[in-house]
């Protein structure tokens, strides 16, 4: 969902949202590292990948279909342009949305030569009667091709060459268990943490040509919440604010002012999300308090609330959904430069640690 900063309601999108923002594209295309070498972080993906196409390449022979799962922003469409370059193959790009029926992915997957690699983004939104058809091109190189109706109808099998499909998704679990279980190989991609994250920002200040210092890198990292896309977007912002309110140069201060500018703060967190922590907090002691009541308070639809603001407050540790209502963290009340009243009752007090925890890359 599209987030929108308060008083540009006809649709601005915040700066920190982690889907790419419509003129984008072009920009991220020139960013995206293009083999396997230049992909920053996701270690584990990383080598898990490499060995699959190495020991495909030595068979040759198309690997094993791959699933790629995890939130916007984290390299899945990179890499899933960066295995068709390892595999010296040609890739092809769908996504579900533009597979209604089970013709157009037949179509497709018909038109397939031998060991290209289909890319199907959003692939849990791919219409019902086209995933059944998709099992079986995985599973058997085949499609079964209906002729005729009702019940003179024939289902002719036809060949299809062997192919890898790459899936991407944002939400796995709507994926149904056959068509999971079809991949040979899923990877989970994780939040970045802010080394990680100073590594993608410097390759695309080189990229870029953006005089970038290192605790300018380190700046803007933390505010990036966990997220390339959203790294690369505030990069540019920055060297904008460099260029014409400075000398060029990205430092520590530089990045800061500038996205002090544009209601980006040290954790992240955007106007909306300051103004719910801020709502929670001072308005209603730290809660609990209901949902409505907090949208009310902040003049926003529930919807955007939960949807828009609370996934990361919740991330970050600032904020907690419980059975009674929303509750301040005592890190969200230092975020906040506060101090919770004894027996408060914000979660997390006494411990040592209010820091937010913004990178848990726990399973
Ligand atoms: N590991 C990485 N190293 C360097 N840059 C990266 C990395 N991952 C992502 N990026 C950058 O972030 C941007 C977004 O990545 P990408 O489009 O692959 O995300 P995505 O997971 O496909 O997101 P969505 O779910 O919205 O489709 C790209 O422009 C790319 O340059
Ligand atoms: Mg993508």
């Amino acid at each position: 969902m599209a987030r929108q900063s308060h008083d540009d309601p006809a649709g601005a999108e915040s700066l920190v949202a982690a889907e790419a923002a419509v003129d984008e594209q072009e920009i991220e295309a020139a960013l995206r590292p293009k083999r396997l070498g230049e992909f920053v972080g996701q270690q584990r993906v990383r080598e898990q990948l490499s060995l699959v196409l190495d020991a495909a390449k030595l068979r040759n022979r198309p690997p094993d279909h791959l699933l790629l799962s995890g939130p916007p922003g984290l390299g899945k469409t990179t890499l899933a342009m960066i295995v068709a370059a390892e595999l010296g193959m040609p890739l092809r790009v769908t996504s579900g949305p533009a597979i209604q029926h089970a013709g157009d992915l037949a179509a497709l997957l018909s038109s397939l030569s031998e060991g290209e690699v289909l890319f199907l983004d959003e692939i849990h939104r791919m219409a019902r009667p086209a995933e059944e058809m998709l099992y079986i091109a995985m599973e058997d190189f085949r499609v079964d091709v209906v002729v005729g109706k009702g019940a003179g109808a024939t289902a002719i099998p036809l060949e299809i060459p062997p192919f890898t499909l790459v899936g991407a998704t944002t939400r796995a679990g709507l994926l149904p268990g056959p068509l999971r279980d079809r991949f040979g190989f899923t990877a989970h991609m994780d939040f970045y943490s802010p080394a990680e994250l100073e590594q993608v920002l410097r390759r695309s200040a080189g990229l870029l040509d953006v005089p970038l210092d290192r605790d300018g890198g380190a700046e803007i990292a933390g505010r990036s919440r966990g997220t390339p896309r959203i790294a690369n977007r505030l990069l540019r912002r920055v060297r904008d604010y460099a260029q014409v309110r400075a000398d060029g140069v990205v430092t520590a201060d530089v990045a800061a002012a500038a996205l002090t500018l544009y209601d980006v703060d040290e954790a992240g967190l955007d106007r909306l999300d300051r103004a719910v922590l801020d709502a929670l907090v001072r308005r209603f002691g730290g809660g609990p308090v209901g949902l409505s009541t907090l949208a009310v308070a902040v003049g926003e639809e529930t919807e955007t609330v939960e949807e828009v603001a609370e996934p990361f407050l919740v991330r970050a540790g600032l904020l907690a959904r419980t059975p009674r209502g929303r509750v301040a963290t005592t890190a969200a009340w230092s975020h906040l430069g506060l101090v919770p009243p004894p027996g408060n009752g914000a979660l997390g007090s006494g411990s040592s640690a209010a820091q937010p925890v913004l990178f848990d890359n726990s399973p």
